[in-house]
C-alpha cells in the first residue's frame, strides 16, 4: 500500500473515534504541521518521476482535502455540542415562582413636606433650603435674639463647639437671613427642613421639622399673613371650614407676633380637625421685626412683611391620625408600611429635602 493510502486510512480511522478538541488539534499538527505527514508528502513531489508526478500530486491533494474536511467537521461538531450543553445548563426555568418584590413607602413627614410645598407654590412661594449646622449669628443674633434669651441656653440648643459659635439650627428661621442676605427684595419663600432642640416626650423630639415662610414686599401687612395662613390650613386639611385661633405671643424676630392654634376633638380615639374645643398649636408668626430687616440691609422705608414657622410633624400627626410623634423617627418598618405612601401616588412639584 502506498504511504498516502496508509496515512489516509490510519487517520480516517482515528478521526472516527471520540476525540476532544486538543486531541483533534494534535492530529491536525501531525498531518499538516511543518513536518507533518501530509506536508512531508508535498515535499516529496519534486523527487518523483515525471510520469507519476501529476497523479501523485492530484491524489495527495484529494487526500489532503478529505482529511481537512474530516477535521473541520469534527471540530464543528464539538463546538455545537459545547453550545448545546451551555444552553441546556443556562436555561431559565420559567416555572420558578417569582421573587417577592417590595416597593418602598414615602414617609408621612416627606409626604407632608411635599404637600405643604405644593400648596404654597400655588400662591407664589418658591422653595429655599439651608444647612442643619448653622452659625450662632444666623440662628440667633441676626434674628434679634438677645444673649439672655432662653433659647440660647445649653438646655435648649445643641452646640457643636465650646465657644457656642456652631450649632444645630433650632428653627428654620436662619433661612430667612440667608435668603435676604443673598438676594434683593421682594422675597416670597418657604424653607422646609430639619430642626433640633434638646427636648423629648410624646409631642417633642430632639429632631423635628419646620417650614419657614417669608413674604417681604411693599405694603405686605398682617391681613395678608392671616389670609395666607387661612388658605394654607384649609387646603392642607382639605376642609371648607376650620377653627383657627391667632393668639398674641412673642418672638424676638417678629413684632407683633402670634401663635396659631387649630381646633380639634377626639372621636372614637381619632383626631377630628375643625371641630370640638381642644386647641393645638401648629405655628408661630408675625411681622418681621425692623431690627432683622436692618441686619440684612433691607430698606425699611420701602419694604415690610411677615414670617411664619410651621411645625411639620404636628401637622402630619393631625392629618394622618398619628398620636405619638416619636413613631415618626423609630424607623419601624411595619409602622412605615402602614402609614407610608405609595411613591407612585405622589402628585407634587417638590421632590423633598436633599439628603
Ligand atoms: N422660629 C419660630 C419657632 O421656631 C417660629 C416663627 C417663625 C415665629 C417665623 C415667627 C416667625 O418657634
Amino acid at each position: 500500500m502506498s504511504d498516502l493510502k496508509k496515512i489516509k486510512e490510519e487517520f480516517t480511522q482515528k478521526l472516527r473515534e471520540k476525540l476532544n478538541l486538543s486531541e483533534i488539534n494534535e492530529i491536525k499538527s501531525n498531518l499538516f504541521g511543518k513536518n507533518g505527514l501530509i506536508s512531508s508528502q508535498f515535499k516529496k513531489i519534486g523527487s518523483i518521476h515525471e510520469n507519476e508526478k501529476k497523479k501523485f500530486a492530484s491524489d495527495l491533494n484529494i487526500v489532503k482535502i478529505e482529511l481537512q474536511d474530516l477535521i473541520n467537521n469534527k471540530i464543528k461538531k464539538i463546538q455545537n455540542l459545547e453550545i448545546n450543553e451551555k444552553l441546556e445548563k443556562e436555561k431559565i426555568d420559567i416555572t420558578l415562582p417569582e421573587r417577592s418584590f417590595v416597593r418602598g413607602k414615602i414617609h408621612p413627614v416627606s409626604q407632608t413636606i411635599d404637600k405643604i410645598s405644593s400648596i404654597f407654590s400655588e400662591i407664589g412661594f418658591s422653595v429655599e433650603e439651608g444647612p442643619d449646622v448653622e452659625n450662632e449669628y444666623n440662628n440667633f443674633t441676626a434674628l434679634n435674639t438677645p444673649d439672655n434669651h432662653p433659647a440660647r441656653d445649653m438646655h435648649d440648643t445643641f452646640y457643636l463647639d465650646e465657644k457656642k459659635e456652631r450649632l444645630l439650627r433650632t428653627h428654620t428661621s436662619p433661612v430667612q437671613i440667608r435668603t435676604m442676605l443673598k438676594d434683593k427684595p421682594p422675597f416670597k419663600i418657604i424653607a422646609p427642613g430639619r430642626t433640633y432642640r434638646s427636648d423629648s416626650d410624646q409631642t417633642h423630639s430632639p429632631m423635628f421639622h419646620q417650614v419657614e415662610g417669608l413674604h417681604i414686599d411693599k405694603d405686605v401687612n398682617m391681613g395678608h399673613l392671616k389670609g395666607c395662613l387661612n388658605y394654607f390650613i384649609k387646603e392642607f386639611f382639605e376642609v371648607k371650614k376650620i377653627k383657627i385661633r391667632f393668639r398674641p405671643s412673642h418672638f424676638p424676630f417678629t413684632e407683633p407676633s402670634a401663635e396659631v392654634d387649630i381646633g380639634y376633638e377626639i372621636k372614637d380615639g381619632k383626631i377630628v380637625i375643625g371641630e370640638g374645643d381642644k386647641w393645638l398649636e401648629i405655628l408661630g408668626c408675625g411681622m418681621v421685626h425692623p431690627n432683622v430687616l436692618k441686619n440684612v440691609k433691607v430698606d425699611l422705608a420701602k419694604f415690610q412683611g411677615y414670617a411664619f414657622g410651621i411645625g411639620i410633624d404636628r401637622l402630619a400627626m393631625l392629618k394622618y391620625g398619628i398620636n405619638d410623634l416619636r413613631a415618626f423617627f423609630d424607623c419601624d418598618y411595619r409602622w412605615l408600611n402602614h402609614f407610608g405612601f405609595d411613591p407612585l401616588d405622589v402628585p407634587t412639584n417638590y421632590r423633598g429635602l436633599s439628603r
